[in-house]
Order: structure tokens, then C-alpha cells, then sequence
């Protein structure tokens, strides 16, 4: 884009007829804009009054704006029927696309906004990052699919500070987004534009200028709509100038005060792009011989044939009202000619106020001309002399150089009048109404909950399942249903990976199959329904994926905001909750930062979903290597720590197969006589060393093997830890991967004469048969494990995997005999600065429906009472109160009020309690 510089010599800044002259100009290759709006209602005006995309002249416009679209639960959606291609009818959005095939260089944006969408439903969506991604997201494909070049955003209004700051946000993450998928994409960037007020009061409050205009391609000034019918008293629809004799408050509605506000303020001219009318704004006179400026009115102007609004005319009405003898009076100081005939009067633009209009855009600077709208320009040529787009094409003309064609002068259909009456001073408006929001009652008895019992926990028991042990053979094969829903918090299904910037779940696992017609994730998911407090998460990555989908993903923002997007959308589609991520793993600088760029960016939008959705919040945890290199070489822990809920450290798989000699699979601590090396590969190590490096305790999750490593001797008589082996163990008969056992298949071994040994010095059991040899965990090394963990103070323990326990109790006739010892010797353990009760070791009577409050902080929140509709309750922190509603008031969640009865959908009376959703 070419720039052009102008400097200008202004000798009376404040004069309105300034007087400048030009010094320097740069060569103009021409980029100036003329963005022109079409709008999808134009279609159902009557007649010739009818206005179809075929309608447009190409070459008429730089920009053509669709407008509007609308937006549903913060994604862009179509408003109106015609709008989308269907049944083989090309739509609106189509045809109004298809004018590119005539000028190749048009471009086409849609709209998102308007003055009766509201300004609500931007309010929400820009509220909140999330929201604000779901709109990113889905209006880059929502474009993309329609071919569109770009969005023009028109909210009317933000207001206020927090408006002001979530609009910035907004666009900065829109163009963010536009320019990553452009790269990504290698196609050209989607455009993003604005149309705003030309009011002061709404610019001061509503717009961080130099901020909004850095992201913004252009910006669409709406310099109109400055006096209308809500006036009591006429006024011009868009006054170049003001007329000197206003008062100061009225002298700012005009488009020269508002379109150099906005430089003031800080937009960059060649961002301007400045709003005329193709329509003028009408009034009925109080009296028809006071027909001049600021005279006294009763309401609008009767409603045009076609346009069919009261207080508002296009240009060809009003062309149409002049021929049927309307007098055109020219108003020299606000450079605008009005009309009038009876008692009937309308203030519009025509050629020649236009093309003033256009040089001062010129003479200024400013990136351009938008207007309001191509279809109430006289598209026929009706008017004079055959002449189409007469506003439009003199546009084109005065600013882009298109052929002059002759002016046609409205007032040559009407006698001439040169206005000379002094204009009556108007009053001020009054102000705006402001609502005053329900307010709630806070009159309430309070119950503060004491659980006073000794096993209870906040530890969490994070037990890892992995889908692939459903194949397992006979004994072995594991299902979803043998998971006891009460033995572990957390169940993270272990794998998802990653494809097209989503989550993609292994092969069937998202499939219903079986005589239930489930699919193994709702079979996994349905242990909640059992024990409501059970948290699933979905784990992507592991070992199978490797790095490689968390390469893709992290390799530019776009993508990885999409991931973070698209993840929370599977996540809550399948009702899980929460992300464990298992970047197997991260490895130098720049992984590093990746890394924890991926986990900051997952928590922030999981913070905002949680929001907005008025959910808890998604859970983010990690698995995380023991090895202090490892960690040394991949994580930022002290940062990462901030936003991950866990910390599940894989400690374990110190020694394995890999070795020629036997190792501990995960001992707590080193043999005294080991190298200094060998020393760091413990689980008290790894522990200390997340700690040191800035993992908080409480966060910390101690990885638990359920299964161990085992070596084929070199010598039988050598046994110790550091023997020689020339090999893994043999396979396991269910597990079938040689140099592993699942504790089942120890315990067989254990049975078949195996001998057991107890590690004094690493405090962990190994044992020998033969040639064969495993070290492992077992009840007595896990007791002593959680009792070093409780004194540590560690968050709780993480168990790969509930699949390798002895599940069936076929060893002792217990189920789960490890993660059972784990269990009960975590009774009672208070974790400290672990605010979150999510234990499940004593809940297993907990009421379904009971509000458990858990708020962080002292922060509150709203919550039904299922049994009374009048009843709700309000968690302050952990503070949990029971409130009722006034007198013949529900209680409605949506609006966190008590409300009647007939607002609130599932309580049909004041008595009753709710109906189940
Ligand atoms: C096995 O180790 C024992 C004890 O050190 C030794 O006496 C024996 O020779 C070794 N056997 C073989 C085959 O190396
Ligand atoms: C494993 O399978 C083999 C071959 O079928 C069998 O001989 C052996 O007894 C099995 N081992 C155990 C511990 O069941």
C-alpha cells in the first residue's frame, strides 16, 4: 500500500473556512478506499425499491461491506434465510461475492453488528478470552468458507472501561489470529475494520484509540445519524461543518468535529475512512412556515414508498419529494442542502454536498469515503437524466479518479432558495435513562460446613488408565468397568493424540460400539455417574505420539490457540474434565518456552471458558519426567507451575531393560554405595528436585508404578542390585512386553517360588527366579512411599496405571491391593495450601446434589438448591450459605437472581422443587 504524505499549512485552525495550502505531496498511487455497506434487508423493499447484489456496479467501490451477519452463543452465524447458499440457491453472501469475478481487486467483508443487534452480545463475548477465541476461531472459518476478504466489526456502542479494554483485546486478538492464519495459511490476510461513533461522548468512553487503530485495517466513521427524529427541533443528518450560531455541546455533531476527534485522538489518517449518507433524516414541522434550521418539530418525517421508515428518506425519495415540489435550500456554512414541502422537511446529501465532502476528505488526508448504504443511492438512475449511483459515482470519482461524468443538480429541479435566516439556538438533550439493575437480598442465615472427620483427605490419587489393556488376553484384558470409581480421584485416559490442530483420539475410542452402544470414552466417563466427584481427564501425547503433534502445534500462535480452542471444545463436547498433557518431552530453549507458552495458554482459556460457560473450570495437569536432566533440559518450572492443577511426576522407570546390569524400577532412595550419579535416580531425588527448581508441594503428584522392571541374570548366583543381566525379563503372559511386569503377573511369579527380597537401603522389594529377576513395588514399599510423601508434604500420589494392579484380586482375594495401601495410608493426610477437597477416599456417600463449595479465595458463587425452588445457595470461599428467595420468588441461576416463577424454566411453583434438566 503506497503511503501518502501530506503536510498541510493551516493559517486559521479554528475558523471554519480554514485555509490551507498544500506544500508537499508525495506520488499518489492511488490506495484510497471507497467501502461501501450492502445490505440483506434492501432485497424486501417494494418495487424498483428492491436492491439484489446484481444491483451493484463493480467497479463502484474498493470495499464492499455485507451487512449484517449476527453472532450465536459468540460465533458468527447468518441472520437472515437468504443470506447462505442452500438447496442449489446461491445466497446473498454469495452473489454479493461473486462482484469480485467483475473486479478482481474489490474486496468483500461481512459485518458483524449494527445498531439493533445490541450491544449486549458484544459486551459478553468480548468479556472474556474464551469467548473472545470462540469468536476468533469461528469467524476465520466462517470467512474463509465464504470466500469473504475480511470482518467489519459495528458494535454501538462499548461503553465504559471495561467495554473499552475487552474492544482492545478483541481486536488484538482478532488481527493476532488474522495474520497467523494467513501465514499458516500462506493466502492473503483476512482485513478487519470498525465502524464507530462520530459522537464525543461515545468516542472519549468507549474507544483506546491509538490502541484500536493499531489493529484495525481502517476505520468506518459513521459521520451521520448526527440530528434526527428523537430531536425536537430540525437538524442536519450529517453537517460537514457546524452552524456557528449552535451552542458549544451541538457544535460537536458534525462531521468534522467527530472524524478530527478521532485524529486527535490518535488515528492515523490513512486508517479514516470517513461515513457519508445515501439518505437523509426527515421531520414533521410544527409549523410549515418554520422551516429552516433548528426549527420546532412533531416527531419524523412521514415513511418513504419504498425505504418505508418514519423519519428517514433515501436520496431517491428524496429526489422524488423535490420533483413533487419540494423547495432545495442550500445551507452554505453547514456545506448540506435540506428540503421542504408542507409540513413535511428533510436534511440529506446530494452530488454537490458529496464531492465538498470528498475534497475535504482529500484535503485532509484520510484514507477514504464509507457509505451508508448502495442501496438507497439511486441505483436506476431514476433521478436526472439516467444517471446511476449518482452519490456513489461522484465518490469514485472526486477520490479515485474515475471518469467525471456531468453533475446533476438536485437543486435544478427546485427553485433555488439561499438560506438567510438565523438559525434558533437549540436546547441541550437531556440525558440518557440509566437501568438500574436487580438488586439481590442478602438477608440469610448462614451455615458454615464442618466436616469433622478424621480419614478425611484433600490428597489426590491420580490413577493413570491406558486404553490398550482391553486387549490384553484372558485374565489380563481390562475394562472400563473394572475400574472401582471410588479407589482413585482422578482417572486420566491415557492416550489422545493430536491431528489438524485438535485432539484425535485413538482408533474406536470416540466411537459408540458393544452391545451398549457406548464408546470407550462414555464407558470411562460413566464412572462419575457413580461417584459424581470423580475427575476423568483425557492425557494427549505419551510415548506413542512422542513430540512431534506438540511441535506442530506450538509452531505459531494461530495454531496453538486453535489447539487450545479445539481442545476445550472436545473436552466439554465428551463431558471430561480436564487436559493432561504428556509432552514426552520438551528438549532445549526453545521447547522450553514452548512449552510453557502451551500450558499459560491452555489455563488462560480454561480460565475464561469456565467463566463463561459458568462451569468449573477444566483441570490442566502434566506428566512429567523424574530425571533432574530432563528436567533441567525441557522445563521452566517455576512458571509452568503457576497454571498446571498437577504435576505428575513419572518416577519411576529409573532402571530397566535398557541396562546391562539389574536396577530398581522406582526406588525410593539410593543403595549407600552408589555413584553420585546413581544417587540422583530416586524418587526422593526427583521429588526434591521439582521442588527446588519451584513445583509447590501441594501440586506435586508422586508417580507409583503398578508394575515392575525385570532382567534375565547373566548368573544366576549374582542377584544383587547391579548383577549382570544380558537382557529384559521374558514377557509377561498378559502384558507381553519382555523386560516388564504387571504386579498380577508378580504375583504369579511370587507364587511360582520366586524369591522376595526387601531393599533395606532403596526401601523397595526385587525378586528372583531362575534366570529372572524384577524389581518392583508392592504394599510394603508403597506404605513406606506415602509415608515419606505425607512428611514431605507432597500432593498425592499418580498411579501408572489402575490396569496393572491386581485388578481381579486374584492374587491375595483383594482388589487393587496397591492402590488400595495407597488409599488408606493417605486417610487423614491434610496436604497443606491445597484448598480443593477432591478426595474420594471417604466421599462414597456424598449426596449428588449437595452444593460442595469449593471457590477459591473468598470468591462467591451461585448455586440451585435441587430440592427447593425458592431456596438457592451462595458459596463464599468454602463458606457455603443456604438462602431463601423473597415471598412467591424462585430462585433463577441464570441471572443469579430470585425471579417468578414463569422466568425460570424448571421450577413450575414457588413450593415445588426443580424439575430434573
Ligand atoms: C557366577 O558367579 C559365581 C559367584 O561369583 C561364580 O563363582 C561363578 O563362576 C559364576 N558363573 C559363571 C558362569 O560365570
Ligand atoms: C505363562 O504361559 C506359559 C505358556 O502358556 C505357561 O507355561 C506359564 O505357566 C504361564 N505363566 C503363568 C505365571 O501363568
Amino acid at each position: 500500500m503506497g503511503t501518502l504524505t501530506v503536510i498541510f499549512l493551516c493559517l486559521a485552525a479554528f475558523s471554519l473556512t480554514v485555509e490551507c495550502s498544500r506544500l508537499t505531496s508525495s506520488k499518489s498511487t492511488n490506495s484510497k478506499k471507497i467501502v461501501c455497506y450492502f445490505t440483506n434487508w434492501a432485497q424486501y423493499r417494494p418495487n424498483e425499491g428492491k436492491y439484489v447484489p446484481e444491483d451493484i456496479d463493480p467497479k463502484l467501490c474498493t470495499h464492499l461491506i455485507f451487512a449484517f451477519g449476527w453472532m450465536k452463543k459468540h460465533k458468527i452465524s447468518s441472520f437472515d434465510s437468504t443470506d447462505e447458499t442452500k438447496n442449489g440457491k446461491k445466497g446473498m453472501y454469495e452473489r454479493l461475492v461473486d462482484v469480485k469475478q467483475k473486479n478482481k481487486d474489490a474486496k468483500v467483508l461481512l459485518a458483524i453488528g449494527g445498531w439493533s443487534f445490541g450491544t449486549q452480545r458484544f459486551k459478553e463475548m468480548a468479556s472474556n478470552r474464551y469467548n473472545r477465541q470462540l469468536f476468533v476461531f469461528s469467524a476465520i472459518k466462517y470467512l474463509r468458507d465464504r470466500n469473504f476478504d475480511g470482518l467489519d466489526l459495528d458494535w454501538e456502542f462499548p461503553r465504559g472501561g471495561d467495554d473499552k479494554k475487552h474492544f482492545v483485546s478483541l481486536l488484538k486478538e482478532l488481527r493476532e489470529a488474522f495474520e497467523e492464519e494467513a501465514k499458516d495459511k500462506k493466502m492473503p490476510r483476512l482485513l478487519l475494520s470498525i465502524a464507530v461513533s462520530a459522537g464525543s461522548e461515545t468516542i472519549r468512553s468507549g474507544y483506546d484509540v491509538p490502541a484500536v487503530a493499531a489493529y484495525c485495517d481502517f476505520i468506518n466513521i459513521m459521520s451521520y445519524d448526527f440530528h434526527g427524529k428523537w430531536e425536537s427541533q430540525t437538524g442536519h443528518n450529517s453537517p460537514l461543518y457546524a452552524l456557528s450560531t449552535e451552542s458549544q455541546w451541538r457544535k460537536q455533531l458534525c462531521m468534522e468535529f467527530g472524524v478530527k476527534l478521532w485524529e486527535k485522538m490518535g488515528a492515523p489518517k490513512e486508517k479514516i475512512v470517513v461515513g457519508l449518507a445515501t439518505y437523509g433524516r426527515s421531520f414533521t414541522l410544527a409549523s410549515p412556515d418554520k422551516n429552516g434550521m433548528n426549527e420546532p418539530t412533531r416527531g419524523g418525517g412521514k415513511a418513504g414508498t419504498f425505504t418505508r421508515e418514519e423519519g428517514f428518506l433515501s436520496y431517491y425519495e428524496v429526489c422524488d419529494f423535490i420533483k413533487k415540489g419540494a423547495r432545495y435550500v442550500w445551507d452554505d456554512e453547514q456545506k448540506v442542502p435540506y428540503a421542504y414541502l408542507g409540513d413535511q422537511w428533510v436534511g440529506f446529501d446530494d452530488e454537490k454536498s458529496i464531492r465538498i465532502k470528498l475534497n475535504w476528505i482529500k484535503e485532509n488526508g484520510y484514507g477514504g469515503a464509507m457509505v451508508w448504504t448502495l442501496d438507497m443511492d439511486d441505483f436506476h438512475g431514476s433521478c436526472l437524466n439516467d444517471k446511476k449511483y449518482p452519490l456513489i459515482g461522484a465518490m469514485g470519482e472526486e477520490l479515485l479518479g474515475h471518469a467525471k461524468r456531468p453533475v446533476s443538480d438536485l437543486d435544478a429541479l427546485s427553485k433555488k432558495v439561499i438560506k438567510t435566516l438565523p438559525p434558533t439556538p437549540a436546547p441541550i438533550l437531556p440525558k440518557e435513562v440509566l437501568l438500574v439493575a436487580r438488586k439481590k437480598d442478602d438477608d440469610t442465615e448462614e451455615i458454615i460446613e464442618i466436616k469433622p472427620d478424621p480419614d478425611a483427605t484433600n490428597a489426590r490419587i491420580a490413577c493413570y488408565y491406558t486404553s490398550w489393556s482391553m486387549k490384553r488376553p484372558g485374565q489380563g484384558k481390562f475394562q472400563p468397568e473394572h475400574i472401582d470409581p471410588f479407589l482413585c480421584t482422578h482417572i486420566i485416559f491415557a492416550f489422545a493424540s493430536i491431528k489438524d490442530d485438535t485432539i484425535s483420539p485413538i482408533e474406536g475410542a470416540d466411537t459408540p460400539s458393544g452391545s451398549a452402544k457406548k464408546s470407550l470414552y462414555d464407558r470411562v466417563l460413566a464412572l462419575k455417574e457413580k461417584n459424581p466427584n470423580l475427575k476423568v481427564l483425557l492425557s494427549v501425547g505419551g510415548w506413542i505420539s512422542g513430540t512431534a503433534p506438540f511441535k506442530q502445534i506450538t509452531k505459531s500462535g494461530y495454531r496453538q490457540s486453535l489447539f487450545v480452542f479445539n481442545a476445550i471444545e472436545f473436552l466439554r463436547q465428551r463431558k471430561f474434565d480436564g487436559l493432561d498433557i504428556a509432552w514426552e518431552f520438551p528438549r532445549g530453549a526453545e521447547d522450553k518456552e514452548k512449552f510453557t507458552n502451551l500450558v499459560r495458554d491452555l489455563y488462560e482459556a480454561f480460565v475464561g471458558e469456565a467463566k463463561a460457560a459458568e462451569k468449573p473450570r477444566l483441570l490442566l495437569t502434566a506428566a512429567v519426567p523424574a530425571s533432574f536432566e530432563a528436567v533441567a533440559a525441557g522445563y521452566d518450572v517455576a512458571e509452568i507451575n503457576k497454571y498446571l492443577d498437577m504435576l505428575n511426576v513419572m518416577t519411576y522407570d529409573f532402571h530397566g531393560n535398557w541396562e546391562r546390569q539389574v536396577g530398581h524400577n522406582s526406588p525410593l532412595y539410593a543403595l549407600f554405595s552408589a555413584t553420585s550419579y546413581q544417587k540422583k535416580l530416586t524418587v526422593d531425588y526427583s521429588a526434591k528436585e521439582w521442588i527446588e527448581k519451584g513445583a509447590s508441594k501441594e501440586k506435586l503428584i508422586i508417580g507409583i508404578p503398578t508394575y515392575g522392571r525385570s532382567f534375565t541374570l547373566k548368573n544366576t548366583s549374582l542377584t544383587d542390585i547391579g548383577a549382570p543381566a544380558i537382557d529384559g525379563g521374558i514377557a509377561g503372559n498378559y502384558t507381553g512386553e519382555p523386560g516388564v511386569l504387571a504386579f498380577f503377573e508378580i504375583c504369579d511369579f511370587l507364587k511360582s517360588g520366586a524369591i522376595l527380597v526387601w531393599d533395606n537401603e532403596q526401601m523397595v522389594p526385587y525378586a528372583y527366579k531362575d534366570n529372572q529377576w524384577v524389581g518392583f513395588d508392592d504394599q510394603r514399599s508403597l506404605k513406606t512411599k506415602v509415608q515419606w510423601l505425607k512428611e514431605a508434604g507432597y500432593g498425592g500420589a499418580m498411579i501408572w496405571s489402575i490396569d496393572m494392579d491386581d485388578f481381579r484380586g486374584t492374587c491375595m482375594g483383594l482388589k487393587y491391593p496397591l492402590i488400595n495401601t495407597i488409599k488408606e495410608e493417605l486417610k487423614g493426610y491434610n496436604v497443606a495450601n491445597l484448598e480443593v477437597l477432591s478426595s474420594n477416599v471417604l466421599n462414597s456417600l456424598a449426596d449428588k446434589d449437595e452444593v460442595v463449595c469449593d471457590e477459591e479465595d473468598g470468591h462467591i458463587s451461585y448455586h440451585v438448591d435441587k430440592k427447593e425452588c425458592a431456596k438457592y445457595y451462595m458459596c463464599e470461599g468454602k463458606r457455603r450459605h443456604h438462602m431463601p428467595c423473597p415471598v412467591n420468588l424462585v430462585f433463577n441461576l441464570n441471572e443469579n437472581v430470585c425471579d417468578w416463577p414463569e422466568n425460570v424454566d424448571d421450577c413450575e411453583s414457588v413450593t415445588g422443587g426443580r424439575k430434573p434438566s
